[in-house]
């Protein structure tokens, strides 16, 4: 029932599980998983010059300027894989970023279906991504670093949910539990079927 075009926005805290719920999802709903974050982190192993950009910026837990971004995701939507539908990680993650991404999305007739928020206490947020930094080290999973990351989070990013509750596309999700259970909880709150092609 979820196989028609869907284009959804995941929210969440750092560690929440977006990234990890939507490999999960990307089969079962038949559309790419899009992350800014691993696009930006691809950059930066690849040592462009948006990636040179962005490292230090990135390692201080803050947001990369919003036109580069805009630009890399306006660069990945226009790719064919993205026609069907998609989930974005990591974008919007302020109201500008919102702004921008609604103007495009209308210009393309496509608009966002469903905003879906993943819940976790913060507790448990520093205990995944201190396991994460264990297992990856990823470098900017310090706990300097990720408490700035939580702040930026709670200043800039919780805005964007409240935006998305604004046009009665946001649904929260208890993000604790099994991975199955909580992607189980995520294809639940999907609207049903109907494609909103404009
Ligand atoms: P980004 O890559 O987007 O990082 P983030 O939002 O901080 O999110 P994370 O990747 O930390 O967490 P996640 O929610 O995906 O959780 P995950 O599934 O990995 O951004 C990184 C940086 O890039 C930003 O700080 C910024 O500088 C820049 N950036 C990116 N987008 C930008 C934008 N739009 N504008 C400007 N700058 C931007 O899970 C975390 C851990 O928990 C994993 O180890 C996982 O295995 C584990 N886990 C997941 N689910 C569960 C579960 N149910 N139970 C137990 N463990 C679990």
């Amino acid at each position: 029932r979820h196989r028609s075009i869907m284009r959804l926005v995941l929210l969440g805290a750092p560690g929440s599980g977006k990234g990890t719920q939507a490999d999960l999802l990307k089969a079962e709903l038949g559309i790419p998983h899009i992350s800014t974050g691993d696009l930006l982190r691809a950059a930066v192993r690849a040592g462009t010059p948006l990636g040179l950009k962005a490292k230090a910026v990135m390692e201080a837990g803050q947001l990369v300027s919003d036109e580069i971004v805009l630009g890399m995701l306006e660069e990945r939507l226009a790719q064919a894989d993205a026609a069907a539908g998609f989930i974005l990680d990591g974008y919007p993650r302020n109201l500008a970023q919102c702004a921008a991404l609604e103007t495009l999305l209308a210009r393309l007739g496509q608009p966002i279906d469903v905003a879906i928020k993943l819940e976790v206490p913060s507790e448990l947020i520093v205990e995944r991504i201190a396991g994460r930094a264990a297992e990856q080290g990823r470098k900017d999973d310090t706990p300097e670093t990720v408490r700035e990351r939580l702040r930026v989070y709670a200043e800039q990013t919780e805005p964007v949910a409240g935006h998305f509750a604004q046009l009665g596309k946001l649904r929260v999700v208890d993000g604790v539990g099994e991975l199955a259970e909580v992607s189980q909880r995520i294809l639940g709150a999907l609207p049903a079927g109907a494609p909103s092609a404009a």
